[in-house]
């Protein structure tokens, strides 16, 4: 079968999610399996170029993974007719700034959550990326777990009757540093400055997991936390934590059968004793469920336990016992991987992608209208976000930025690819 090569401009790769779910569990796998198969046919197989700021951990994850192609010049590879994609899994302040350089330079875009750091720039990024005409999407990858997509399916089919709660737990506790095991997570999540927060990390994955499973988030009413103050970083230097690590969070959401009531809370401080790191159980009328990344248990009506309080007596029911599995459909697939390959089938295919940038800035705007219900103690309401701009319609800074000058160091010249 004949293959189309694809080259994927690929930033942050020396990192844990650029590097693990990205290029190994995604575009590498998609290589092993001879690439995504085409409508026409063909298959296309993506051909990665990592580009970073450290050559030497460039060429070690090129080494161990069998790539050739590592550059720590961005322009130079975003100058590169044949390297369609730019792909950004930076850390989260660069990047807006990454993204306007690639949609300057005519390149499909694709890139983790959150989209940016302000709704404003996420909108101007979603409008740029409109008026050049290159393809565009932001990582959703919770809405392809497996048990969300059971969840998806048992709402989509009205099992629950009316909808009336969702209650999700994530998290997990992330090691302080100050003693045996190493912090999991990257010291700039707990600083502010440097674009930290559990909410901003969070709250993008709750929007489109709220909005795309049970209903449209409306308001938000949220509580933030820095539970634990000082860590030590990557290089054992202690630090002051200034981001927040916890948030305890409530939504309204929209179904036509009447408003849904969500709580979940997200917490880098808090001690597992649940079946996944992310749980989310919905009550209806007619039936429950409870799902986790992978699998998805339900209690219908008529299998109701009817619970008595006796604390006298030790607990004579199992209450876990009394919840079905749903089964699997099929064998589940990568998260990451299978948004991949709808984002290459939409942008060699132009099949549908509906996890575009405004989509992404509905994130931003979750994540930024939170952070204020938490300073001014009170519940915000979550506006719909204008309409995707008509593509002529985008301000003037498109133009500046879609013809590169040579003294704007954003904007970036022409040159060769490097060390392709
Ligand atoms: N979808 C999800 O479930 C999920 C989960 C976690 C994180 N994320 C998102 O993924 C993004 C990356 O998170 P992560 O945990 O992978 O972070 P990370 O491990 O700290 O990786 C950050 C990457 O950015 C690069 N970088 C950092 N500072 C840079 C600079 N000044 N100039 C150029 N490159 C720089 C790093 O390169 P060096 O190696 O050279 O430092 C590294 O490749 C974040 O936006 C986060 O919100 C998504």
């Amino acid at each position: 079968m004949a293959t189309r090569p694809i080259g994927i401009i690929m930033n942050g790769v020396t990192g844990r999610m650029g590097l693990n779910q990205h290029l190994v569990r995604s575009i590498l796998a998609i290589r092993q399996e001879g690439g995504v198969p085409l409508p026409d046919g063909e298959r296309l197989l993506p051909d990665p170029i990592l580009v970073g700021r450290s050559e030497s951990k460039l060429r070690d994850v090129a080494r161990a993974h069998g790539i050739e192609r590592v550059s720590t010049d961005l322009d130079a590879c975003l100058a590169n007719p044949a390297d369609e994609i730019y792909f950004d899994a930076t850390t989260t302040p660069l990047r807006a700034a990454n993204l306007r350089r690639a949609i300057a330079r005519g390149k499909h875009v694709y890139c983790e959550k959150p989209l940016a750091t302000t709704t404003a720039d996420a909108l101007e990024l979603a409008g740029l990326a409109r008026r050049r005409g290159v393809k565009h999407g932001v990582v959703q990858d919770k809405l392809f777990l497996p048990g969300v997509l059971k969840l998806r399916r048992l709402v989509d089919s009205g099992f629950f009757g009316r909808i009336l709660s969702v209650r999700g737990e994530f998290g997990y506790w992330v090691f302080e540093g100050d003693w045996g095991p190493p912090a999991q997570r990257p010291s700039w999540n707990y600083r502010k400055e440097e674009g930290g927060g559990i909410i901003l990390d969070m709250f993008a994955h709750w929007r489109y997991l709220l909005d795309h499973t049970v209903g449209a988030v409306t308001a938000v009413h949220c509580l933030g936390a820095t539970h634990i103050p000082e860590r030590v970083d990557e290089r054992g230097r202690r630090y002051a934590a200034t981001a927040d690590d916890a948030a305890y969070a409530t939504f309204l959401l929209r179904r036509a059968e009447g408003e849904v009531i969500a709580q979940l809370n997200s917490s880098w401080a808090v001690r597992v004793y649940r079946d996944e790191l992310l749980q989310l159980q919905v009550d209806g009328t007619l039936a429950s469920a409870v799902a986790g990344l992978r699998d998805c248990k339900t209690q219908r009506r008529a299998a109701t336990p009817r619970p008595v309080w006796n604390p006298d007596v030790p607990n004579p029911v199992d209450f876990h016992e009394q919840w079905e599995s749903v089964p699997d459909s099929g064998e589940p697939d990568n998260a990451f991987k299978t948004q991949w390959v709808l984002f290459l089938r939409h942008d060699a295919a132009g099949e549908p992608f509906p996890h575009d940038f405004h989509e992404g800035a509905k994130g931003v705007q979750l994540a930024e209208l939170a952070l204020r219900s938490w300073v001014e103690r009170r519940w915000v309401d979550v506006p719909p976000l204008p309409s995707p701009p008509d593509p002529l319609s985008v301000p003037e800074r498109g133009d500046v930025l879609s013809s590169p000058s040579p003294s704007d160091p954003e904007s970036g010249t022409d040159g060769p690819a490097a060390a392709c």
